[in-house]
């Protein structure tokens, strides 16, 4: 922690700290301002959006990574980018994990977007174990939330005797890889190379199919605290559609456009089908997710029962990697507000509407090749910065003030005891209906509180 030192500007009551009524500031606790951010920023380039940044000299750093989308998000608002090597920021934007001594270097102002050990969850073959562990102990129907997966060559025994009762089709994956790379699907074990690590899933291959093409939709989940643990959901996401129509038939088992999702993989195929117009959802081969709930409910469809489900699936699945990052979270972070993680959650429904989380993305892809990408991604990532709370402190001040540790935007939530796991513990806010994706997810200041979701009471 750093020294809180009392200093002559604090005893003043400094011009920079008189509340003013900006539509970018929401003063927490009548002393602090906290930037809230505008996703129209991202076009308007309004300069009283972006005064407060410039007013309060906020940087950010990107590094290992490039993000059009958040470098114009934050420039607009008024931040400033610094080299990857300082460490005067306020935020650190970054492609990969990051290294302990970086993270135990960091003031309380100051926001990095990973947890600590974020790969138990992005790993697939550490999602599996860590969802397994938790069918173990709190019952496998409670935790029936992901196809059923074994490691090879480790478990090939263990996979031959399942297949020995379905005869698939299986997929194989890479242990930790993306955009559909190095996955196909295989019938019989034979075609199992035994000599890397990969998983082999049971195949879902009923899925819900709309005018015959399989699809499969990405959520956002922002996770702001791992103790307590704060799960965010963002109401909007993105449906993928494959680019040849379903048909289970074996001769058709490599046909990529036919069973995977991903945009990298149908992008290719001459069938792709873009839209060029932001406020048609429900055209080509991406959909927002609030098309295909609109679509389900037409069709006649529980839509409310099935996104009650997805969001008990968020849930589970966060929570069985929670203790593993909050234990590393003690170990390296200093303060609490320190890390946030957004994480890109690949789910498929089943034509029996059930939803199977297929794998969890560690920074999930912000790039907008169509304007419907930049109208969920802009308002989303508006929203999460707001939630995150970026406290207007100058990165070139170096010295905590008294009372800003009272600030800590979790405090809220201090007077929860941790409860496992059938408790209400996780938030998530999901408002439903809103014709503004911008409107997303409660910010901890605003007024109108979100629900805290309940889990389905277990066995
Ligand atoms: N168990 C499964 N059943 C049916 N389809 C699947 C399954 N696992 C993956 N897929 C398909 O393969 C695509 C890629 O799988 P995913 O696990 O998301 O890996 P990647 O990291 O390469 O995107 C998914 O979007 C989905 O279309
Ligand atoms: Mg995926």
């Amino acid at each position: 922690m750093p020294a809180v030192i009392r200093d002559k500007e604090d005893s003043e009551s400094s011009s920079e700290d008189e509340q003013e009524d900006h539509p970018c500031i929401v003063w927490y606790g009548r002393k602090i301002p906290v930037l809230i951010f505008q996703a129209e920023a991202i076009v308007s380039k309004d300069g009283n959006i972006r005064s407060v940044g410039e007013r309060y000299n906020l940087a950010f750093k990107i590094v290992r990574t490039e993000s059009r989308l958040v470098r114009g998000i934050l420039i607009n608002h008024g931040f400033h980018e610094v080299h990857p090597n300082s460490n005067d920021f306020n935020l650190m934007w970054t492609g990969s994990h990051l290294k302990p001594y970086l993270l135990r270097n960091l003031q309380d102002f100051q926001r990095v977007n990973h947890f600590p050990r974020s790969y138990e969850l992005t790993r697939k073959d550490r999602l599996y174990k860590n969802i397994q562990r938790m069918q173990q102990i709190h019952g496998f129907k409670n935790f029936h939330i992901i196809p059923q997966t074994f490691v090879l060559p480790s478990e090939f025994q263990e996979f031959c005797s399942s297949f020995s009762k379905d005869r698939g089709p299986w997929i194989i994956k890479p242990v930790a890889s993306s955009r559909g790379r190095g996955i196909y699907l295989v019938s019989n074990p034979n075609q199992i190379p035994l000599d890397e690590n990969i998983l082999v899933s049971r195949y879902i291959s009923n899925p819900l199919l709309i005018d015959d093409f399989k699809f499969d939709v990405r959520l956002y989940v922002l996770v702001t605290s791992y103790e307590p643990l704060i799960i965010y959901l963002y109401e909007e996401g993105l449906a993928r559609f494959a680019t040849v129509r379903y048909d289970r038939a074996a001769k058709n088992i490599k046909n990529q456009f036919m069973h995977l999702t991903n945009y990298s993989v149908n992008k290719k195929s001459s069938d792709y089908v873009s839209c060029d117009d932001p406020e048609v959802e429900d055209y080509g081969n991406k959909w927002s997710m609030s098309a295909i709930l609109r679509y389900l409910k037409q069709e006649g469809k529980d839509t409310t029962l099935l996104m009650g489900q997805v969001e008990d699936l968020v849930i589970k699945a966060v929570l069985s990697a929670e203790l593993q990052i909050a234990t590393a979270c003690k170990m390296f972070v200093p303060h609490r507000n320190n890390c946030f993680e957004l994480y890109g959650f690949d789910v498929l429904i089943d034509s029996n509407l059930k939803p199977w989380l297929l794998e969890v993305n560690l920074s999930p892809s912000l790039a907008c090749d169509a304007p419907l990408d930049l109208k969920i991604k802009a308002s989303m990532i508006s929203d999460m910065f707001s939630l995150v709370g970026f406290v207007c402190q100058n990165p070139l001040v170096r010295q905590a003030r008294p009372g800003r540790a009272a600030h800590d935007r979790s405090f809220r939530y201090q007077s929860q005891k941790p409860q496992r796991p059938s408790t209400a513990q996780p938030c998530m806010g999901f408002t439903k209906g809103s014709n503004h994706p911008a409107r997303v997810i409660n910010h901890p200041w605003a007024s109108d509180p979100y629900q805290p979701l309940t889990l389905t009471p277990m066995d």
